[in-house]
């Protein structure tokens, strides 16, 4: 399948794309990389486990309330998927979302992650008219934290010990941005 649920944005070195046959040896290098999972809920992926969730992404449509749909990262000159952002929108109020993103450790460190999801941002509030968007992530995670933060997330909560995760308890900080907070910061 093509990007029939998606329709492909370009960024100045990116095209975020829908998942598609061919995939499969890209997502699974880095998703089996214990770097990248420190921190997700997941651990390890199998080739088996990698052509399902490609054969399930290149099937799925964006924006199905209660359900998360991941979006590849792929590099605009050769098109090699360097990582992907995933997309929640909420069951109980379908303009609300949430947002996560991983990228190959091979990847990180070049504002791949930065401008790969200010790309998703002005999808989710201008194309799809979303009103809040959300970010959870562990508390040590702090790529990811910055990663945020530099986009303009606020700050609204700091889970103590608030699951257990990967045999231990974790905080977790939960980060929101408006629609019209996405809007001003465009504009300057
Ligand atoms: C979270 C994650 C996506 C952040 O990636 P990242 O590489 O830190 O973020 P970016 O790609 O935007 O890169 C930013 C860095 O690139 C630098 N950079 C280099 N060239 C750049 C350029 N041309 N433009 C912008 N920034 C550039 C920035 O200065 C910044 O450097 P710093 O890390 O020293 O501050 C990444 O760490 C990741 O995939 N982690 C594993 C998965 C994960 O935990 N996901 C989140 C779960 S909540």
């Amino acid at each position: 399948m093509s990007d029939r649920c998606f329709i492909p944005i370009a960024t100045k070195r990116l095209r975020l794309r829908a998942f598609r046959a061919g995939d499969e040896a890209a997502f699974l290098a880095y998703r089996a990389d214990p770097e990248v999972s420190r921190y997700q809920s997941w651990d390890g992926c199998t080739p088996a486990d990698a052509a399902a969730f490609v054969a399930e992404m290149a099937a799925h449509d964006a924006d199905i309330p209660g359900t998360w749909y991941q979006i590849a990262v792929a590099r605009k000159d050769d098109d090699a998927v360097l990582g992907d952002l995933a997309l929640h929108t909420s069951a109980t109020d379908r303009r609300q979302v949430e947002i996560g993103y991983s990228l190959g450790s091979a990847h990180q460190g070049q504002g791949y992650a930065t401008e790969a999801v200010a790309a998703l941002l002005d999808f989710v509030f201008e194309r799809l008219g979303k009103h809040r968007a959300i970010a959870a992530m562990d508390t040590r995670n702090h790529r990811s934290v910055a990663l945020v933060e530099r986009l303009g997330f606020r700050r609204e909560a700091h889970f103590l010990e608030h699951c257990w995760f990967k045999g231990a308890w974790s905080d977790e900080y939960a980060y929101a941005l408006l629609a019209r907070e996405w809007s001003l910061r465009r504009a300057a």
